[in-house]
C-alpha cells in the first residue's frame, strides 16, 4: 500500500507529491496551517486523499486548544481555512461536514474526549476510504476483459487517496485477478499527475503502461489501440455529470465518437446530492505559473495571458457506467444514483 497519508506522534505525515517521481520525501505538518498549504499547493492531492488530510487538520487544530478557550471556534474557523483550499473536490466539504457533526455530538465532553473523538473519525475515515476503494475495485474489475488496453486521466490511485484508488483500484483489481492489463497514462498537464504519479504507481505494482501526452489519446482511439477509460472525479451531480481533471472532457468526447466505453469511478463521498447538475459544481482556477512553467522551467514569456482551470466537467450523457462501492450505475442517472442518495436516511 502506498503511503499517501499517516497519523504519527501528533503530526500528519503526506508523502510530498511534488516531488515524486524522483524523490519520496515526507512532510509533517503539526499545525492546521500546514496542513491547509499542503493541500493548496499540492503536497497531496486528489479528491479522497484531500478530505482524509482535512480530517486530520481539524484534529490538529483542535489538539491546540487550551482549557478554557473555545474549541468550537477555533474548530469552525480550521474548516473555514480548509474549505478555501480546494473547492472542487466534494470530498473536501464531506470530511468537513463529518467532522462537524462529531464537535455537534461531542460538545458537551471535555476537551480531551472531543479531541479523541476527532481523532478516531479521522482515522475511522483513512481506513473507510482504502476498504471503500477495494469494493470499488471489485465491483468495476468485471469492466475490464482480458487483454484490454485501457486510458486513464491524471491519477485516481493510491496517492489520490488513502490508499488502494478508485480507476487505478479497478484496473489493479482486475490485474489482481490474473487479467493482462495494458494502461495507456495522459501525462495530464499541467501538473503531470499521470506522468509522474500515475505511471510510478503503476510501475511500482507491476502493471504494463505507456505514457502519452494528452493529445495522443484521440489518435490511438482510432487505431484501435485503447479499448476503454476509465478516470475518477472530483465531483458528481444527481444527474451523473462528474468534475474531473481538466482534460477529461475532452476525452470522454473522443471515446463517444469512438463509441468505446467511457467509465468514472468514485466513492459515495465524491458525490454531491445537493446539486441537480454539473453546471453547479465550482471550478477550481490554479495558478499561471503552473501553464508557464514545466518542471519548474519557463516554457513561455513571463508576461503571455494563461487560462488555467484545474477541472472540467464531463455531461452524465457521455459516462457509460459510473462504479461506487454500492455497484454499478448506468443511466439515466438520475434514477439509478438516486438510490444511492443516503440523504434523509437512518445511519
Ligand atoms: O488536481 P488534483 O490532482 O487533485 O485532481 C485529481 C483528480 O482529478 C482525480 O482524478 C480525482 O480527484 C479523483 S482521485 C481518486
Amino acid at each position: 500500500m502506498l503511503p499517501t497519508i499517516a497519523w504519527k506522534d501528533d503530526r500528519v505525515v503526506i508523502i510530498d507529491q511534488r516531488r515524486l517521481p524522483l524523490e519520496e520525501v515526507y512532510v509533517e505538518c503539526r499545525r492546521l496551517e500546514e496542513v491547509a498549504e499542503a493541500i493548496e499547493k499540492m503536497v497531496i492531492r486528489g479528491a479522497p486523499a484531500i478530505g482524509v488530510a482535512a480530517a486530520f487538520g481539524l484534529v490538529l487544530s483542535v489538539s491546540s486548544v487550551k482549557p478554557g478557550e473555545d474549541a468550537g471556534r477555533r474548530f469552525e474557523e480550521a474548516a473555514e481555512r480548509l474549505a478555501r483550499t480546494r473547492p472542487t473536490a466534494r470530498n473536501l466539504f464531506w470530511a468537513l461536514e463529518r467532522m462537524r457533526k462529531v464537535v455537534a455530538e461531542a460538545k458537551a465532553f471535555p476537551l480531551d474526549a472531543l479531541k479523541e473523538r476527532l481523532l478516531k473519525e479521522a482515522l475511522a475515515m483513512e481506513k473507510e476510504d482504502i476498504e471503500t476503494n477495494r469494493l470499488i475495485g471489485r465491483n468495476g474489475k468485471e469492466l475490464i476483459k482480458d487483454g484490454d488496453s485501457v486510458l486513464t486521466h491524471c491519477n485516481a490511485g493510491g496517492l489520490a487517496t488513502a490508499g488502494y484508488g478508485t480507476a487505478i483500484g479497478i484496473i489493479r483489481a482486475a490485474h489482481e485477478e490474473g487479467k493482462k492489463i495494458h494502461v495507456f497514462v495522459d501525462e495530464t498537464r499541467p501538473f503531470l499527475q499521470g506522468s509522474r504519479l500515475t505511471a510510478w504507481e503503476l510501475d511500482r505494482l507491476g502493471i504494463p503502461l505507456t505514457l502519452i501526452t494528452d493529445s495522443t489519446a484521440g489518435w490511438l482511439m482510432k487505431k484501435g489501440e485503447i479499448n476503454l477509460t476509465i478516470t475518477g472525479a472530483d465531483r458528481i451531480a444527481r444527474n451523473g455529470d462528474a468534475a474531473n481533471k481538466i482534460g477529461t472532457y475532452s476525452i470522454a468526447l473522443l471515446a463517444r465518437h469512438h463509441r468505446l466505453p467511457f467509465y468514472v469511478a468514485a466513492p459515495l463521498s465524491t458525490f454531491d446530492f445537493s446539486l441537480e447538475s454539473g453546471d453547479g459544481i465550482p471550478i477550481e482556477e490554479r495558478p499561471a505559473e503552473e501553464v508557464r512553467q514545466a518542471g519548474g522551467c519557463p516554457i513561455t514569456l513571463p508576461h503571455i495571458k494563461v487560462r488555467n482551470p484545474a477541472f472540467d466537467v464531463v455531461p452524465g450523457r457521455l459516462i457509460t457506467a459510473i462504479i461506487s462501492e454500492r455497484g454499478i450505475a448506468r443511466p439515466p442517472y438520475r434514477r439509478s444514483l438516486a438510490a444511492w442518495d443516503d440523504r434523509g436516511k437512518r445511519p
